[in-house]
Protein backbone atom coordinates (compact mmCIF):
# COMPACT_ATOMS: atom_id res chain seq x y z
CA UNK A 1 0.00 0.00 0.00
CA UNK A 2 1.45 3.50 -0.95
CA UNK A 3 1.04 6.08 1.73
CA UNK A 4 2.72 10.02 1.01
CA UNK A 5 1.22 11.67 3.93
CA UNK A 6 3.83 13.68 4.85
CA UNK A 7 6.27 13.34 1.96
CA UNK A 8 7.08 16.12 -0.45
CA UNK A 9 7.70 14.51 -4.73
CA UNK A 10 8.85 16.40 -6.96
CA UNK A 11 7.91 16.06 -10.69
CA UNK A 12 9.46 17.56 -13.41
CA UNK A 13 7.52 17.47 -17.04
CA UNK A 14 4.46 17.26 -14.59
CA UNK A 15 2.37 19.39 -17.30
CA UNK A 16 0.88 16.47 -18.88
CA UNK A 17 1.60 12.93 -19.97
CA UNK A 18 3.10 10.83 -17.64
CA UNK A 19 4.55 13.45 -14.72
CA UNK A 20 1.17 14.86 -14.49
CA UNK A 21 -0.51 11.26 -13.72
CA UNK A 22 2.33 10.48 -11.81
CA UNK A 23 2.15 13.87 -9.64
CA UNK A 24 -1.83 13.26 -9.45
CA UNK A 25 -0.96 9.43 -8.11
CA UNK A 26 0.90 10.62 -5.65
CA UNK A 27 -1.15 13.57 -4.11
CA UNK A 28 -4.13 10.74 -4.29
CA UNK A 29 -1.87 8.96 -1.83
CA UNK A 30 -1.30 12.12 0.31
CA UNK A 31 1.90 13.26 -0.61
CA UNK A 32 2.79 17.09 -1.17
CA UNK A 33 3.56 17.50 -4.53
CA UNK A 34 5.61 20.24 -6.38
CA UNK A 35 4.79 20.31 -10.62
CA UNK A 36 8.00 21.77 -12.63
CA UNK A 37 7.67 22.03 -16.59
CA UNK A 38 7.65 25.34 -18.62
CA UNK A 39 4.10 26.03 -19.62
CA UNK A 40 2.77 28.15 -16.29
CA UNK A 41 -0.84 27.79 -17.43
CA UNK A 42 -0.59 23.90 -17.41
CA UNK A 43 1.28 23.67 -14.01
CA UNK A 44 -1.58 26.28 -12.56
CA UNK A 45 -4.70 24.32 -14.20
CA UNK A 46 -3.11 20.77 -13.19
CA UNK A 47 -2.94 22.59 -9.53
CA UNK A 48 -5.92 24.07 -8.82
CA UNK A 49 -7.49 20.36 -9.84
CA UNK A 50 -5.32 18.63 -7.09
CA UNK A 51 -6.18 21.44 -4.47
CA UNK A 52 -4.37 22.04 -0.99
CA UNK A 53 -0.40 19.92 -1.05
CA UNK A 54 0.00 21.34 -4.80
CA UNK A 55 2.61 24.11 -5.69
CA UNK A 56 4.11 24.45 -9.65
CA UNK A 57 7.18 26.19 -10.46
CA UNK A 58 7.71 26.85 -14.31
CA UNK A 59 11.29 26.00 -15.52
CA UNK A 60 13.16 24.52 -18.37
CA UNK A 61 14.44 21.83 -17.16
CA UNK A 62 17.41 21.80 -19.74
CA UNK A 63 18.35 25.38 -18.40
CA UNK A 64 20.86 24.60 -15.01
CA UNK A 65 19.67 28.09 -13.24
CA UNK A 66 16.45 27.79 -13.80
CA UNK A 67 16.50 24.18 -12.85
CA UNK A 68 18.21 24.57 -9.69
CA UNK A 69 15.84 27.37 -8.69
CA UNK A 70 12.84 25.66 -8.98
CA UNK A 71 14.53 23.29 -7.00
CA UNK A 72 15.30 25.38 -4.12
CA UNK A 73 11.71 27.06 -4.59
CA UNK A 74 9.66 23.51 -4.13
CA UNK A 75 11.73 23.11 -0.99
CA UNK A 76 11.20 26.84 0.54
CA UNK A 77 7.05 26.47 -0.26
CA UNK A 78 6.53 22.82 0.32
CA UNK A 79 9.80 21.81 2.64
CA UNK A 80 11.92 18.95 2.41
CA UNK A 81 12.38 16.32 -1.11
CA UNK A 82 11.87 13.22 0.20
CA UNK A 83 11.08 12.10 -3.63
CA UNK A 84 12.62 13.42 -6.75
CA UNK A 85 11.10 12.49 -9.98
CA UNK A 86 13.15 13.40 -13.15
CA UNK A 87 10.94 12.98 -15.66
CA UNK A 88 10.87 15.96 -18.54
CA UNK A 89 11.55 14.78 -21.82
CA UNK A 90 12.35 15.74 -25.62
CA UNK A 91 12.02 13.72 -28.34
CA UNK A 92 14.55 15.79 -30.66
CA UNK A 93 14.49 15.60 -34.50
CA UNK A 94 14.79 12.61 -36.57
CA UNK A 95 18.07 12.05 -39.25
CA UNK A 96 20.19 9.39 -39.73
CA UNK A 97 23.42 9.90 -37.39
CA UNK A 98 25.65 11.55 -40.44
CA UNK A 99 22.97 14.68 -40.68
CA UNK A 100 21.81 15.26 -37.42
CA UNK A 101 22.08 18.32 -36.12
CA UNK A 102 24.27 19.59 -33.05
CA UNK A 103 22.06 22.17 -31.51
CA UNK A 104 19.57 19.15 -31.40
CA UNK A 105 21.85 17.19 -30.20
CA UNK A 106 22.96 19.43 -27.24
CA UNK A 107 18.89 20.42 -26.70
CA UNK A 108 17.93 16.59 -26.45
CA UNK A 109 21.20 16.38 -23.78
CA UNK A 110 20.36 18.75 -21.71
CA UNK A 111 16.76 18.07 -20.77
CA UNK A 112 16.82 14.19 -20.83
CA UNK A 113 20.58 13.78 -19.19
CA UNK A 114 21.84 17.18 -17.92
CA UNK A 115 18.70 18.12 -16.53
CA UNK A 116 18.69 14.59 -13.96
CA UNK A 117 22.63 15.02 -13.40
CA UNK A 118 22.11 18.62 -12.13
CA UNK A 119 19.00 17.90 -10.40
CA UNK A 120 20.22 14.58 -8.68
CA UNK A 121 23.77 16.74 -8.20
CA UNK A 122 22.12 18.96 -6.15
CA UNK A 123 19.29 17.24 -4.42
CA UNK A 124 20.67 14.07 -3.22
CA UNK A 125 23.43 15.49 -0.92
CA UNK A 126 19.62 17.21 0.68
CA UNK A 127 18.36 13.26 0.93
CA UNK A 128 21.67 12.14 2.63
CA UNK A 129 21.98 14.65 5.06
CA UNK A 130 18.00 13.95 6.08
CA UNK A 131 18.80 10.08 6.26
CA UNK A 132 17.50 8.90 2.66
CA UNK A 133 14.42 9.98 -0.31
CA UNK A 134 14.02 8.20 -3.51
CA UNK A 135 15.11 9.27 -6.89
CA UNK A 136 13.26 8.14 -10.24
CA UNK A 137 14.10 9.32 -13.67
CA UNK A 138 12.45 8.41 -16.87
CA UNK A 139 14.04 5.81 -19.45
CA UNK A 140 12.83 4.57 -22.64
CA UNK A 141 12.51 1.11 -25.15
CA UNK A 142 15.49 3.46 -25.93
CA UNK A 143 17.01 2.94 -22.93
CA UNK A 144 17.73 -0.88 -23.52
CA UNK A 145 17.02 -0.86 -27.61
CA UNK A 146 18.65 1.40 -30.86
CA UNK A 147 16.31 3.12 -32.87
CA UNK A 148 17.30 4.62 -36.28
CA UNK A 149 17.46 8.27 -37.34
CA UNK A 150 16.99 9.20 -33.41
CA UNK A 151 20.34 8.64 -32.08
CA UNK A 152 20.45 11.95 -29.89
CA UNK A 153 17.52 10.59 -27.60
CA UNK A 154 18.61 7.18 -27.86
CA UNK A 155 22.06 8.12 -26.65
CA UNK A 156 20.09 10.49 -23.85
CA UNK A 157 17.78 7.45 -22.88
CA UNK A 158 20.66 4.95 -22.60
CA UNK A 159 22.69 7.76 -20.43
CA UNK A 160 19.87 8.61 -18.01
CA UNK A 161 19.88 4.68 -17.02
CA UNK A 162 23.51 4.61 -16.10
CA UNK A 163 23.02 7.66 -14.12
CA UNK A 164 20.40 5.95 -12.36
CA UNK A 165 22.65 3.14 -11.47
CA UNK A 166 25.55 5.14 -10.75
CA UNK A 167 23.36 6.99 -8.33
CA UNK A 168 22.04 3.82 -7.05
CA UNK A 169 25.50 2.81 -5.85
CA UNK A 170 26.47 6.14 -4.33
CA UNK A 171 23.14 7.02 -2.68
CA UNK A 172 22.29 3.80 -1.36
CA UNK A 173 25.20 4.08 1.26
CA UNK A 174 22.97 7.09 2.31
CA UNK A 175 19.84 5.87 2.10
CA UNK A 176 18.62 7.45 -1.36
CA UNK A 177 17.03 4.66 -4.06
CA UNK A 178 17.32 5.86 -7.50
CA UNK A 179 15.88 3.79 -10.03
CA UNK A 180 14.68 4.01 -14.00
CA UNK A 181 11.49 3.46 -15.05
CA UNK A 182 11.36 2.44 -18.87
CA UNK A 183 7.84 3.45 -20.72
CA UNK A 184 6.68 1.60 -23.43
CA UNK A 185 4.46 3.01 -25.80
CA UNK A 186 2.24 5.28 -23.31
CA UNK A 187 -0.82 6.94 -24.58
CA UNK A 188 0.69 11.00 -24.17
CA UNK A 189 0.89 14.12 -26.01
CA UNK A 190 4.37 13.23 -26.89
CA UNK A 191 3.20 10.56 -28.94
CA UNK A 192 -0.50 12.30 -29.89
CA UNK A 193 0.71 13.58 -33.34
CA UNK A 194 1.72 10.16 -34.31
CA UNK A 195 -0.72 9.46 -37.18
CA UNK A 196 -3.61 6.26 -36.14
CA UNK A 197 -1.29 3.55 -38.72
CA UNK A 198 1.37 4.17 -36.20
CA UNK A 199 -0.57 3.40 -33.21
CA UNK A 200 -1.76 0.54 -34.64
CA UNK A 201 1.55 -0.59 -35.73
CA UNK A 202 2.95 -0.20 -32.05
CA UNK A 203 0.32 -2.02 -30.32
CA UNK A 204 0.27 -5.04 -33.07
CA UNK A 205 4.21 -5.05 -31.47
CA UNK A 206 3.21 -4.91 -27.74
CA UNK A 207 2.42 -8.35 -26.48
CA UNK A 208 -0.36 -7.12 -24.91
CA UNK A 209 -2.07 -5.83 -28.45
CA UNK A 210 -2.40 -2.33 -26.90
CA UNK A 211 -0.64 0.92 -26.27
CA UNK A 212 -0.33 1.76 -22.32
CA UNK A 213 -1.99 4.65 -20.10
CA UNK A 214 -0.40 7.17 -18.24
CA UNK A 215 -2.10 6.21 -14.97
CA UNK A 216 -0.83 2.80 -15.97
CA UNK A 217 2.82 4.40 -16.08
CA UNK A 218 2.03 6.69 -13.19
CA UNK A 219 1.27 3.70 -10.76
CA UNK A 220 4.34 2.32 -11.03
CA UNK A 221 6.63 5.22 -10.53
CA UNK A 222 4.13 6.41 -7.86
CA UNK A 223 5.83 2.69 -6.35
CA UNK A 224 9.18 3.04 -6.74
CA UNK A 225 8.93 6.31 -5.05
CA UNK A 226 7.04 5.07 -2.26
CA UNK A 227 8.56 2.89 0.78
CA UNK A 228 6.47 0.30 -0.84
CA UNK A 229 9.59 -0.34 -2.79
CA UNK A 230 12.22 0.18 -0.35
CA UNK A 231 14.57 -2.37 -1.43
CA UNK A 232 14.76 -1.90 -5.32
CA UNK A 233 17.29 0.67 -5.81
CA UNK A 234 19.16 0.46 -9.57
CA UNK A 235 17.03 -0.72 -11.56
CA UNK A 236 15.59 -0.29 -15.25
CA UNK A 237 11.82 -0.90 -14.51
CA UNK A 238 9.72 -1.34 -17.96
CA UNK A 239 6.15 -0.49 -18.18
CA UNK A 240 5.97 -1.81 -21.61
CA UNK A 241 3.02 -4.73 -21.91
CA UNK A 242 6.35 -7.02 -22.39
CA UNK A 243 7.69 -5.48 -25.47
CA UNK A 244 11.54 -5.69 -23.51
CA UNK A 245 11.40 -9.35 -22.26
CA UNK A 246 10.25 -10.98 -25.36
CA UNK A 247 10.83 -12.03 -28.69
CA UNK A 248 7.84 -12.95 -31.35
CA UNK A 249 9.88 -14.83 -33.97
N1 LIG B 1 4.83 8.36 -24.04
C1 LIG B 1 5.67 7.39 -24.31
O1 LIG B 1 5.32 6.40 -24.97
C2 LIG B 1 7.08 7.44 -23.82
C3 LIG B 1 7.93 6.39 -24.17
C4 LIG B 1 9.23 6.41 -23.70
C5 LIG B 1 9.69 7.44 -22.89
N2 LIG B 1 8.84 8.46 -22.58
C6 LIG B 1 9.38 9.51 -21.73
O2 LIG B 1 8.43 9.89 -20.76
C7 LIG B 1 8.69 11.22 -20.32
C8 LIG B 1 7.39 12.00 -20.28
O3 LIG B 1 6.86 12.07 -21.57
P1 LIG B 1 5.30 11.92 -21.87
O4 LIG B 1 5.14 10.72 -22.71
O5 LIG B 1 4.52 12.06 -20.63
O6 LIG B 1 5.09 13.15 -22.87
P2 LIG B 1 4.48 14.60 -22.65
O7 LIG B 1 3.06 14.48 -22.20
O8 LIG B 1 4.79 15.35 -23.89
O9 LIG B 1 5.30 15.17 -21.41
C9 LIG B 1 6.55 15.77 -21.50
C10 LIG B 1 6.67 16.68 -20.31
O10 LIG B 1 7.98 17.21 -20.27
C11 LIG B 1 7.87 18.63 -20.18
N3 LIG B 1 9.03 19.21 -20.82
C12 LIG B 1 9.48 19.04 -22.09
N4 LIG B 1 10.58 19.77 -22.29
C13 LIG B 1 10.83 20.40 -21.11
C14 LIG B 1 11.82 21.32 -20.69
N5 LIG B 1 12.79 21.74 -21.52
N6 LIG B 1 11.76 21.77 -19.41
C15 LIG B 1 10.79 21.38 -18.57
N7 LIG B 1 9.83 20.53 -18.92
C16 LIG B 1 9.85 20.05 -20.18
C17 LIG B 1 6.55 18.99 -20.88
O11 LIG B 1 6.01 20.21 -20.40
P3 LIG B 1 6.21 21.65 -21.06
O12 LIG B 1 6.08 21.46 -22.54
O13 LIG B 1 5.14 22.43 -20.42
O14 LIG B 1 7.56 22.10 -20.63
C18 LIG B 1 5.69 17.85 -20.37
O15 LIG B 1 5.20 18.13 -19.09
C19 LIG B 1 9.75 11.76 -21.27
O16 LIG B 1 11.01 11.71 -20.64
C20 LIG B 1 9.72 10.80 -22.44
O17 LIG B 1 10.95 10.72 -23.11
C21 LIG B 1 7.56 8.49 -23.03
Amino acid sequence: MMDFTGRHVVVTGASTGIGHATAGRIHAAGGKVTLIARSAGRLAAACEELGTRAAWVAADAGDKAQLIAALDEAVEVSGPIDGLFLNAGTGGGFAPVSAYDDEVWDAVMAVNLKGPFWAIAHVLPQMAERGGGAILVTGSLASERGMANNVAYVASKHAVLGLARAVALEGGPQGVRCNCVVPGFIETPMLDALPPEAWETMAARVPQRRTGKAEELAEVAAFLLSDAASHVNGQSWAVDGGVLGTLEV
